[in-house]
């Protein structure tokens, strides 16, 4: 059941629920309680004030602080949280703020908050988004799971729609999430599809599934190249939002390799242990498709998403061996682990055949990302200076962090090879770079063109504001709020 969000115009003092979330501001002082929170602290006598005192609370951002409110209020408890000096609150520390919250709100139901105070449709989007996120967990195969702990959020204050707006947005974060978490065993290719058709269906969009014989006849062979040592067929999925009076066309395109075992140039156990989540960028494009029409995103989209298994076998793909991708050109394939690159080549060829007006592609395609920037944060390479800053612009909004990288023309050295166009991989250093690069052969110097990857963020290691270890759906907000501005 997805977590209900519901504006409430009720005095802070008096809505009735399991836990009311406030805020107060760091100051010189130590803290500064926000208009609601001052609301309760009279409504206990001072107490509230008080007991924060007592805790050596500062109201740093995301610091929180808890009073039960022995039935002198509606709500049960109070719970406070710290959004930093007022100077440097904004939409993205409100969001984190809201999950700071949620993460202290043990398996209470009814949750009203009052944290965006005064501060826009922005900021009411971001708390409900935040509190939607934090609320995650992936149950599908506990036995006796936790029940879903939030099950309503009273937003005061505020009127409705902003607040529809963030919990969409986290929605369909969660269902990037869903479909990143669940073992490969079950979210084969074809689930995967069946899921795109099923998402379309229910969302007003089109879908287009080429099976494996569609693929082989549209001459996706890097798609087919990579499949054929799995015993589960490959699918190409086709995605697409046809607004009325459409300002423009955009593509966006998702790695969706749903286990990579390295194929024979396999993995070590340690290095595997993940790969069900090489798919994140697939479910990321899945998910904006899945909730742009609801949001209204004024720019057509279509999404491409190639979907395989990449595993070792007798029919396996060799090293050694050369593809013929999409729109002719060919690769050597000298490392079968490098298969993202295989598969995205044909997608970004495909995509550019409907000459967009940009194409954004998003891919786990690298262990050299996250050498380079860790965990928390995408790498960003672009060929359009214009469209980086519109990503970057999108992605401080949405509070996902990226980097740009750069697309160091002489790298392509590395990619020469002596029977093909280009090899597909080049030295151990810069790999991502290296990467970036091959694809940037696959697509047409014309089309702004972007490239995410993914792969430290994709996947966080530990539980945090935005929610548990596991699969994040990175990528997902800074997309949909791409789209929403693009159409502006
Ligand atoms: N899916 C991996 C990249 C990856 C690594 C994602 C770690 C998430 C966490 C990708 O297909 C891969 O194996 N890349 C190789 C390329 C190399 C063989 C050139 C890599 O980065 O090691
Ligand atoms: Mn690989
Ligand atoms: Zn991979």
């Amino acid at each position: 059941m997805p977590v209900q969000i519901l504006p409430s115009s009720e005095a802070v003092t008096e809505v009735s629920c399991d836990a009311l979330v406030v805020s107060a501001f760091q100051s010189e002082t130590g803290f500064e309680l926000s208009t609601a929170a001052a609301e309760v602290d009279q409504a206990l006598d001072g107490y509230l004030s008080e007991h924060l005192k007592d805790l050596s609370f500062k109201a740093k951002q995301n610091e929180v602080a808890s009073l039960p409110t022995m039935r002198r209020m509606g709500s049960k408890v109070v719970v406070v949280v710290g959004v930093g000096p007022h100077n440097e609150v904004s939409d993205a520390s409100l969001r984190t703020a809201a999950g700071a919250a949620a993460r202290r709100l043990g398996e209470r139901k009814v949750i009203a908050i009052a944290l965006q105070e005064g501060r826009g449709a922005g900021a009411a989007s971001a708390v409900a988004e935040g509190m939607v996120l934090a609320s995650y967990r992936y149950t599908a195969y506990k036995t006796d799971p936790k029940p879903a702990k939030i099950e309503q959020i009273l937003l005061l204050g505020e009127d409705g729609s902003a607040a529809e707006r963030g919990a969409a947005i986290g929605q369909a974060v969660l269902l990037a999430r869903d479909l990143i978490n669940e073992p490969a065993a079950t979210l084969t290719p074809d689930a995967l599809a069946r899921r795109a058709q099923e998402i379309a269906a229910a969302e007003g969009l089109t879908c287009n599934v080429l099976d494996e014989q569609a693929i082989v006849e549209r001459g996706l062979n890097g798609v087919m190249s990579v499949a054929k040592g799995s015993d589960v067929p490959p699918r190409f999925i086709e995605l697409a939002y046809t607004p009325e009076r459409a300002t423009e066309t955009v593509a966006l395109v998702g790695k969706g390799v749903t286990f990579d075992s390295g194929g024979l140039s396999l993995k070590d156990g340690k290095n595997m242990e993940t790969m069900k989540t090489d798919m994140s960028g697939a479910a990321a494009v899945i998910a904006v498709m899945s909730v742009i029409k609801r949001l209204g995103v004024k720019v057509e989209v279509r999404a491409y998403v190639p979907a395989v298994e990449n595993m070792p076998s007798g029919k396996a793909l060799k090293p050694g061996d050369v593809i013929t991708h999409a729109g002719g050109k060919t690769s050597e394939v000298l490392n079968t682990d490098a298969e993202g690159r295989l598969i995205l080549a044909d997608a970004l060829a495909v995509a550019a055949e409907g000459k967009p007006a940009a194409i954004i592609d998003v891919a786990t395609l690298t262990g050299s990302i996250v050498i380079a920037l860790g965990n928390d944060i995408a790498g960003l390479f672009s060929s359009d200076d214009a469209l980086a800053a519109e990503i970057e612009a999108a992605a401080d909004e949405a509070g996902e962090l990226l980097w740009r990288m750069p697309l160091h023309a002489d790298y392509r050295r590395q990619l020469d090879s002596e029977v093909a166009d280009f090899k597909n991989i080049g030295t151990r250093y810069g790999g991502s770079i290296v990467a970036a690069l091959f694809l940037k052969e696959f697509v047409p110097d014309e089309i702004p063109w972007a490239h995410l990857d993914i792969a430290g963020p994709a996947r966080s290691e530990s539980d945090s504001n935005h929610g548990p270890k596991g699969g994040t759906g990175v990528a997902t907000r800074t997309l949909i709020t791409w789209l929403e501005k693009r159409g502006r």
